[in-house]
């Protein structure tokens, strides 16, 4: 039916932060809040998409119709996104931490002992992985934090990721975390701005047009 565009329609979202261990009871994280990324489930679920949401560790309700896997870092996302294939599409709304620390201690890391020096290696790029994947979803979203350049960067970003579209945000203000937003999508065709808009209204707005494009 036309209120429900997406029905029979699979989508992956993945949303919020990573958590890498440091030891057991410490982790790198980011500010992610996760609230755009459950917005957009919520959104493409209420226009009928089967959606697999890939939740990194945030504290919110699953939206009504949506199917969550909880994850806690980068790796375990990486898994479940591959669980969750094959795809109609896929976006990929989740601050992924972009390296981790290579040996996490086994025991809690006492103090008044060496300063712990921590090497961090390099984490699988979910969403570039799934753009050259043979399994690639046909609509390909990734979003683009950026504090800078918003725009330039994430023209860059959709080519270097094999990406259809990318949802650009400036993180320079209150973003994170908080309930606004102002993107920019940018597309083969170019680059459209969108005004500042509460995140659940984005998320509408960006759901509508996958079913436009699906
Ligand atoms: O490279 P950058 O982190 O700015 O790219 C952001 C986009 O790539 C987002 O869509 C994010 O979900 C995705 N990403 C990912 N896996 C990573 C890093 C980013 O899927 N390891």
């Amino acid at each position: 039916a036309s209120d429900r565009p997406l029905a029979g329609k699979r989508v992956i979202v993945t949303a919020g932060p990573t958590h890498e261990p440091i030891d057991p009871v410490r982790y790198i994280g980011n500010r992610s809040s996760g609230k755009q990324g459950f917005a957009i489930a919520a959104s493409l679920a209420a226009l009928g998409a089967d959606v697999r949401l890939v939740a990194g560790p945030v504290t919110l309700p699953t939206p009504a119709g949506v199917t969550r896997v909880d994850v806690e870092t980068a790796r375990e996302m990486a898994l479940a996104v591959e669980h969750a294939l094959p795809a109609d599409a896929a976006v990929m709304v989740a601050a992924v931490a972009d390296w981790r620390v290579d040996a996490a201690a086994g025991q809690k890391i006492k103090k008044g002992e060496a300063q712990p020096a921590l090497t961090l290696v390099e984490n699988p790029d979910i969403l570039a992985a799934l753009g050259k994947s043979d399994r690639r979803p046909g609509l390909l979203i990734g979003f683009a934090a950026e504090t800078e350049r918003v725009v330039e960067h994430a023209t860059a970003k959709r080519l270097r990721k094999s990406a259809d579209w990318i949802v650009a945000n400036d993180v320079s203000g209150d973003v994170m975390g908080g309930d606004a937003n102002t993107v920019h999508l940018v597309t083969a065709d170019g680059v459209e701005s969108w005004t500042r808009l509460p995140k659940r209204d984005v998320a509408q707005r960006l759901a509508r047009r996958i079913a436009d494009a699906l």
